[in-house]
């Protein structure tokens, strides 16, 4: 009778250190599924500048206590995700198949920054996103090699706050396949597009973005001087 107490006792103390641990099973699964694409994904942050940088590996088996992770304390899920530069070793422009995201539900920030990334895997785009990671608000793309045909599948993740997709190969082009497309997003407070060959052009696409309120162009072929007085709403 008493070792059965003793067991229930134990059972729930371990279910308790289970909390505490953070990083739900399912999460963490789902960032070794991002490892062959994330190589780096449990590794510390290195000094890209400095060549003598160790590659450090995560000692903890506790995801939530990696550099590059954040989790919310109560539930022990995923809140931020930093892959910024973690495969950047890889010489080959990639396809990312977004659908690995899919289990982090609370995520709310996600860096992809310069990981040599040139589009989607067919069907599985960033519109797949849009429904089950509702608190996503911060998306870095930035130096990758993302064009225009990722912009139609970005415009669907109304949650978003800001946006960044500076250096990537965004170019000027019609309607049906431009920057405009992301007027949709009318929770976007913050649009970075710098560097990306743009011209002129962006300015008269910038219409219907009616929550933008900084908003960077620099280096994307803006040409002569500009009257910007009364052309947008921010
Ligand atoms: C990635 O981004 C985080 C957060 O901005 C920063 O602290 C870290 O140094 C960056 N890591 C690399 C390798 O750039
Ligand atoms: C994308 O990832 C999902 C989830 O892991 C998987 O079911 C699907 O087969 C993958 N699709 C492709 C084309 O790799
Ligand atoms: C844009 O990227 C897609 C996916 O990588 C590619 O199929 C297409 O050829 C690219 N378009 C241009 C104009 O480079
Ligand atoms: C999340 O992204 C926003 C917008 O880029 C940034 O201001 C904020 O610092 C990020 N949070 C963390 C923890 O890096």
């Amino acid at each position: 009778m008493e070792s059965k107490w003793l067991a229930m006792v134990l059972v729930v103390l371990s279910l308790g250190s289970g909390l505490c641990d953070g990083c739900l099973e399912e999460e963490r699964f789902a960032l070794f599924q991002l490892k062959p694409f994330f190589e780096f994904i449990d590794y510390k942050f290195q000094d890209l500048i400095n060549d003598d940088s160790v590659y450090e590996k995560e000692s903890s088996s506790n995801c939530c206590e990696w550099e590059r992770v954040e989790c919310n304390p109560i539930s022990g899920r995923v809140t931020h995700l930093f892959l910024n530069y973690s495969s950047y070793e890889k010489i080959q422009y990639w396809y990312l198949n977004t659908s690995l995201f899919l289990p982090l539900v609370e995520l709310q920030n996600l860096s992809l920054h310069g990981n040599s990334i040139a589009g989607c895997v067919a069907n599985q785009g960033f519109e797949r996103l849009s429904s089950k990671l509702d608190k996503l608000e911060n998306l870095d793309l930035s130096n990758n090699h993302f064009n225009n045909s990722i912009l139609a599948s970005l415009s669907q993740l109304s949650s978003l706050k800001s946006l960044n997709l500076a250096r990537n190969v965004f170019t000027r082009s019609n309607p049906t396949n431009g920057i405009e497309m992301l007027s949709k997003l009318n929770n976007l407070e913050t649009l970075d597009l710098s560097s990306n060959r743009l011209g002129n052009k962006i300015l008269s696409q910038l219409d219907g973005f009616a929550s933008l309120k900084s908003l960077r162009l620099e280096d994307c072929g803006l040409k002569g001087t500009l009257d910007i007085q009364g052309m947008f709403p921010f």
